[in-house]
């Protein structure tokens, strides 16, 4: 009777609670780490993972959530949640069945190879950055229509009330929304060819924004589906701001557009399953090479960033970012070499000229020289599982802050600057540093290389642990560290989400490593060995969902982004 009591009186507050966070406007505060019996989201934004919850507690799964979290994130995290950006997904049923959706954004028909170079073959900047041009094909309409097709229990117009509810009526913004959005102003009025809400003189926290054009392009989705974006009025519009704007996606390209499922690739380490996404992400290649180069040695011995461990995961990183370089693109149009990059005599050998006292030379694997920008580590991850014990980890993108900073007009959303993904000329570096080839080259119709690690981990045939993380080149080395510091440093999963990072990415030839990371002493273990070392103020932000052996998931959202937020069922 007590307990019963007790039951009441927390249903009721968990109601209050739940109705507070739920309106529009709201004041609401994210939770870094919660714990449930049942369903867990873990998403960049309170008012998502609220959404998200809302729909595990009305009956749909973990897929159901997931979606409704992604329209969600295109209406309150405008500077990288989408609809005219792409993403990938990877599931993991119940049943342990496995799947992987791809809807990176593709290069348009128009596209080709030198398009971003001059008459004298030199890259004209910012070009494949900022405005029209920049933009790919978007996928993540079709890659969210087409995953709830396939696995959704709910009804797609349930799953997409909440966004369309924040887009019509709006929702209040918090200070770092409007100090980013001020500080983009320049980029919007320069970029964009017809009014839109996000040009204002000054944002300030609590301003409402509403977005009703962006409410109208979600209605057209939700009564047509894909044709709702991808034909008819939304179409329209898009290919009118691209003749505004001089770019070239046009009517054609949006009607071709489809998501495509592929068999996300899957490795073993020491006991655990490791399942990621494969090309056209870098991510679960570049993750798995990593874990099998180190597997062989006793990380848990050496401890938790000792110089030992961080000198052998950086000499790892930078042997599987110079491969991602010379051979990572689109499957669909580059034979990428995956079973030899995935085979374990190979990745063994990778590490054959591995000295522990001495750094490697990244420019002895055939280097160009290159500035990293600073501009952005604008993506967005979703982590999700629902109380049957199915899975999702979903990372979606614009690329930079607001992508291309162009607004559709009429239509409310921006566009994504993806095109900066591809090689624009071999060896020249993108906003991230990374240079590439052949492999990643501009082609009409194909999708440019991502970094982005949607990754679910199984211990025992059992689901063990969802992460993954924006960032650009630095989510690979982020969901590597953080798995590691899990299973081989014995981290609590928010210890291991919070603690420092670095990274190596083979060029720069330097480690790039966070302000709270590695002791003084350990740096200058490092220094010693010759590595180069970069401080940065952070990088990549894991969100990541642990399952521990009793069934009770633990939700961990990232610090480094103040609005990440977990949320049990
Ligand atoms: N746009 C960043 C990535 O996909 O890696």
């Amino acid at each position: 009777m007590k307990i019963a009591r007790l039951l009441l009186v927390f249903t009721l507050l968990a109601q209050v609670a739940w109705a507070q966070r739920a309106l529009p406007g709201s004041v609401y505060s994210a939770t870094k780490t919660a714990e449930s019996q049942r369903g867990m989201v873990v998403a960049p934004h309170p008012l998502a993972s609220a959404a998200g919850v809302e729909i595990l507690k009305q009956g749909g799964n973990a897929i159901d959530a997931a979606v409704a979290v992604q329209w969600v994130m295109a209406v309150v995290y405008p500077r990288a949640g989408n609809v005219g950006g792409g993403g990938f997904m990877v599931i993991r049923l119940k049943d342990g069945a496995t799947a992987a959706i791809d809807y990176r954004e593709k290069a348009p028909l128009a596209a080709h190879r030198d398009m971003y170079l001059d008459s004298l073959g030199q890259v004209m900047p910012r070009l494949s950055q900022d405005g029209h041009l920049a933009a790919g094909v978007p996928g993540t309409p079709a890659g969210l229509l087409e995953v709830h097709r396939k696995y959704g229990r709910l009804p797609m117009a349930q799953l997409m009330a909440r966004a369309i509810e924040y887009a019509d009526k709006g929702f209040s913004i918090s200070e770092g929304e409007a100090a980013r959005l001020n500080s983009f102003q320049e980029a919007y009025r320069k970029q964009n060819t017809a009014p839109t809400v996000f040009i204002k003189d000054q944002w300030k926290a609590g301003d409402r924004l509403v977005q009703k054009d962006l409410a109208a392009v979600l209605k057209r989705i939700r009564k047509q589906g894909a044709a709702g974006f991808y034909e008819g009025k939304t179409a329209d519009l898009i290919a009118q701001e691209m003749q505004r704007g001089g770019g070239i996606i046009t009517r054609e390209d949006l009607k071709n557009y489809r998501a495509q499922w592929r068999t996300p690739v899957s490795g073993q380490y020491k006991g655990y399953r490791v399942i990621s996404m494969p090309p056209s992400s870098s991510g679960g290649v570049a993750l798995l090479q990593m874990l099998e180069m180190v597997e062989p040695y006793p990380l848990g011995q050496y401890g938790f960033q000792s110089a030992e461990a961080v000198h052998l995961m950086a000499e790892a990183e930078r042997r599987a970012y110079a491969d991602r370089a010379e051979y990572l693109g689109d499957t669909d149009f580059y034979k990428v070499p995956m079973d030899s990059l995935l085979n374990e005599t190979y990745l063994r050998g990778r590490m054959a000229d591995f000295n522990p006292a001495k750094a490697g030379q990244s420019a002895a694997l055939g280097a160009g020289k290159f500035q990293l920008t600073k501009e952005s580590f604008e993506t967005e991850h979703t982590s999700v599982v629902d109380a049957e014990g199915n899975a999702v980890s979903v990372t979606t993108t614009l690329n930079s802050n607001y992508g291309c900073k162009v607004v559709v007009g009429g239509g409310g959303f921006f566009l994504n600057n993806e095109m900066d993904d591809f090689s624009v000329k071999p060896g020249v570096p993108n906003q991230f540093g990374l240079v590439g080839n052949e492999a990643n080259a501009i082609q009409p119709g194909k999708r440019m290389l991502s970094s982005m690690t949607p990754t679910i981990v199984e211990k025992d045939g059992q689901l063990f642990m969802v992460l993954g993380a924006p960032g650009g080149s630095t989510i690979i080395t982020a969901v590597f560290q953080v798995l590691l510091n899990v299973v081989e440093f014995n981290l609590d999963l928010e210890s291991a989400v919070n603690a420092g990072r670095f990274h190596h990415q083979w060029l720069p030839d330097q480690i790039m490593v966070e302000e709270a990371a590695l002791s003084p002493q350990v740096r200058q273990a490092l220094t010693d060995k010759g590595h180069k070392l970069q401080s940065v103020k952070y990088m990549a932000v894991i969100k990541a969902i642990q399952r521990l052996p009793d069934g009770r998931l633990i939700g961990a959202g990232d610090p480094r982004n103040p609005d990440d937020d977990a949320e049990g069922e």
